[in-house]
């Protein structure tokens, strides 16, 4: 534990924290301009008063940040919540991929393997990326959409170059039949598809997750970077090319990089709510520190061992939490932040001027195409020049 504490704390001496719970945050309070005060109406008991505002709010941030956000028990909760590994573990069986927990065990038969190679050169220059898009099998349009922006080598110089690779993983839609047939067509037609018989659901979602992972780690030669990407983030890949260089990847080490989410996230434990997890399955009250679900990176080397410690802990339906979160913890991995990560909630905007890297939202497809293209030159400043 103290190990994963210190490695946090070079992490963090080297890349500035943008999380949601701090950056917007303070950047807000400086922005917030000084208080105008008519000087004949300023009484002593006023300075007083703005005095000690001030000098509350600084103490406020500076313990704020001092403090730690898990208790000892809380810490020690989650370490123990880990179960004796069985003999059954998370393997690629050729024909078909097991993902394995504690307590539940799936075999995802093969139906359709992609036919872009996914492997890249022994000896690149540059870190080598491969991006596995989580996908619905009925977002026929939306994956359109992505071969024409995100993942369109007309876009992006480290795409163009052959260092960044995409895949997109799916499964079978339960309720119209239909669905699966024209995927499969497309799927003969692209050839970048990565379809096994899994039932595309929410709740397989941590499935999907680790089963992209056990693909990329397995069967594709020389990548550094592992990718897990949502079909609704937009995303530059020139942007993380510019970030690589500093973040001194090797494919043996043991890194997660995303947008971290700070140690101490509640869990809910009340039944019929969004990211309900039961205590049985996970009892701890806190999550430990995560990278958020829509957009995050690991090296080949953490995604296999997260694979080999996938059935020491019971599965829960919140992926992030568990595959970047609890099984980091397991690997004692170095988790490192990446900036210009942002989310629905009114963090940006397409008129912000902020730098993107990537911006999960809630765009419809024409609207993410018209997006894509609009912030281009603006957001992102390192991307590929037309
Ligand atoms: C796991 O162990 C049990 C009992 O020890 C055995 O019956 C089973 O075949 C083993 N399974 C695998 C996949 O090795
Ligand atoms: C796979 O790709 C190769 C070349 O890229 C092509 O010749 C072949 O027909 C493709 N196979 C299928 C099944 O699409
Ligand atoms: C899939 O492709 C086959 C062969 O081209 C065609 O006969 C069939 O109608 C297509 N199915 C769907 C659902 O589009
Ligand atoms: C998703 O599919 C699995 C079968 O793979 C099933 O057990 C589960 O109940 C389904 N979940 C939902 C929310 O439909």
């Amino acid at each position: 534990m103290l190990k994963r504490a210190e490695a946090q704390h070079s992490t963090q001496k080297t890349f500035k924290k943008e999380s949601p719970y701090r950056f917007d945050y303070y950047e807000q309070l400086l922005a917030t301009p000084p208080m105008r005060i008519s000087s004949k109406k300023t009484n002593i008991t006023n300075r007083i008063i703005y005095a000690f505002i001030i000098f509350a709010s600084i103490t406020l941030l500076l313990w704020n940040q001092s403090a730690p956000l898990l208790t000892e028990s809380e810490r020690q909760c989650i370490l123990d919540e880990t179960y004796p590994r069985g003999n059954i573990s998370s393997a690629d069986l050729g024909e078909s991929f097991r993902i394995a927990f504690y307590d539940v065990q799936k075999t995802f038969k093969i139906l359709q393997l992609p036919n872009v190679s996914c492997d890249f050169a022994e000896h690149s220059t540059s870190t080598t990326v491969l991006m596995m898009i989580q996908t619905r099998a009925k977002s026929f349009t939306r994956r359109n959409v992505l071969r024409e922006t995100v993942i369109s080598a007309k876009n992006s110089k480290i795409v163009e170059d052959g260092n960044m690779k995409f895949i997109f993983v799916t499964g079978q839609n339960e309720e119209d039949e239909k669905v699966n047939e024209i995927l499969e067509n497309e799927s003969r037609l692209y050839g970048d598809l990565l379809i096994t018989d899994m039932h595309d659901n929410y709740t397989n979602l941590p499935f999907k997750a680790l089963q992209s992972i056990l693909f990329a780690s397995s069967r594709c030669k020389n990548v550094d970077l592992i990718g897990k990407i949502d079909e609704d983030v937009i995303f530059y890949p020139d942007q993380l090319a510019k970030l690589l260089p500093g973040l001194r990847i090797e494919a043996d080490t043991n890194l997660i990089l995303g947008d971290l989410w700070r140690e101490g996230v509640m869990v809910n434990h009340e039944p019929d709510t969004k990211w309900y997890i039961p205590k049985e399955a996970y009892r701890c009250n806190r999550f430990p520190q995560y990278a958020a679900g829509p957009l995050y990176f690991m090296t080949r080397q953490a995604a296999k061992d997260i694979l080999k410690v996938s059935n020491g802990r019971k599965f829960i339906t919140v992926e992030d939490s568990l595959i970047t979160g609890l099984y980091s913890v397991d690997i004692n991995a170095e988790n490192i932040h990446l900036p210009m990560m942002y989310y629905h909630h009114g963090q940006t905007t397409d008129l912000s001027r902020r730098q993107l890297l990537s911006w999960h939202n809630k765009k419809n497809d024409e609207q993410f195409r018209m997006s894509f293209f609009y912030m281009l030159s603006t957001r992102c400043l390192p991307c590929k020049k037309f």
